[in-house]
C-alpha cells in the first residue's frame, strides 16, 4: 500500500511526513486553491519539502489535448522530479494520455467514476488511476465496488496501472478498498491521522506508564533503570 496526503498545506504536508510512511503528496486545483497563494510557489515548496523522489501529483486546467499536453510539459519541466500529471478522463484527456505516453511523462488519470474510465485510462498509458470513493458513495453508488472492478480488470489484462484510490471521507471507507486490492490511496491530513487513532491504544499506553512509574519512578524509561 502506498500512502498519499491530499492537500497542497506546507504545514500538514511537513507533520505527515515526519510522522508516517507517506509515498508523496496529491493536489487538484480545488485543493491548491484553499491555501490562496501563488501557483507555482505552492508546488515548489512542496517538492523541496519532500524531496525529488517523492511523487507529486498536479492537475492540469485545459480540456483540449494539446492544451492538456502543453500545461504538462509547462509543469513537469517547472517543478520535476517525480512527478504525476493528473488529467481528468474526457475524451480530450484520454488523447492527451497517449500523447504524454510517447513524451515519456507520467500521468495520473483522474475524476474516475467507472471502471471502464479507468481501463481505458490504463490502456492509454496513465501510470495511476484516481476513483474518487466518496463522491461515488454520496450517490447511492458502491466505491469500493468500482474499485474492486478496476483492480480485477489490470489483473485480467495484465496492466501496468495503479489505482490511487481517492475522495475519502472516512477511515471505513479506506478499509474496504484496502481489501479490495487498491496499490495506493490518498487521504487528507485528518483522515491519516484517525487510520492509526483508537482510543484502546491511547488508553493501553496510558496504564503501561502508570504501571511501569508506580515501579521505576516518574519519567524514567528502560535504559534508565537496571
Ligand atoms: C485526488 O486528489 C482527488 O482529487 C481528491 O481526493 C478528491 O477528493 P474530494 O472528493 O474530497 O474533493
Amino acid at each position: 500500500m502506498l500512502y498519499l496526503l491530499d492537500t497542497a498545506n506546507l504545514d500538514e504536508i511537513k507533520k505527515a511526513f515526519d510522522l508516517y510512511p507517506m509515498s508523496g503528496v496529491t493536489t487538484n486545483p480545488t485543493i491548491i486553491s484553499r491555501e490562496n497563494k501563488s501557483f507555482i510557489k505552492i508546488l515548489k515548496n512542496i517538492r523541496e519539502t519532500i524531496g525529488q523522489d517523492k511523487m507529486l501529483h498536479v492537475q492540469v486546467i485545459s480540456t483540449h489535448a494539446q492544451e492538456i499536453v502543453k500545461e504538462a510539459e509547462y509543469l513537469n519541466k517547472t517543478i520535476g522530479g517525480n512527478l504525476y500529471i493528473k488529467i481528468p478522463v474526457i475524451p480530450e484527456g484520454i488523447k492527451a494520455i497517449k500523447i504524454l505516453k510517447l513524451k515519456g511523462i507520467k500521468v495520473t488519470a483522474t475524476a474516475v467514476f467507472t471502471a471502464q474510465q479507468a481501463l481505458i485510462a490504463a490502456v492509454s498509458g496513465a501510470e495511476f488511476v484516481a476513483p474518487y470513493v466518496n463522491r461515488i458513495d454520496s450517490i447511492s453508488g458502491n466505491g469500493a465496488g468500482v474499485v474492486s472492478q478496476i483492480v480485477t480488470l489490470f489483473k485480467n489484462y495484465n496492466l501496468n496501472c495503479k489505482v490511487l484510490a481517492a475522495s475519502f471521507k472516512n477511515v471505513q471507507q479506506v478499509q474496504d478498498v484496502s481489501l479490495c486490492g487498491a496499490h495506493s490511496v490518498t487521504v487528507n491530513p485528518a483522515i491519516m491521522g484517525d487510520l492509526l487513532s483508537h482510543p484502546l491504544t491511547d488508553k493501553s499506553v496510558t496504564q503501561f506508564i502508570s504501571d511501569w512509574e508506580s515501579v521505576y519512578g516518574t519519567g524514567k524509561v528502560t535504559y534508565d533503570v537496571k
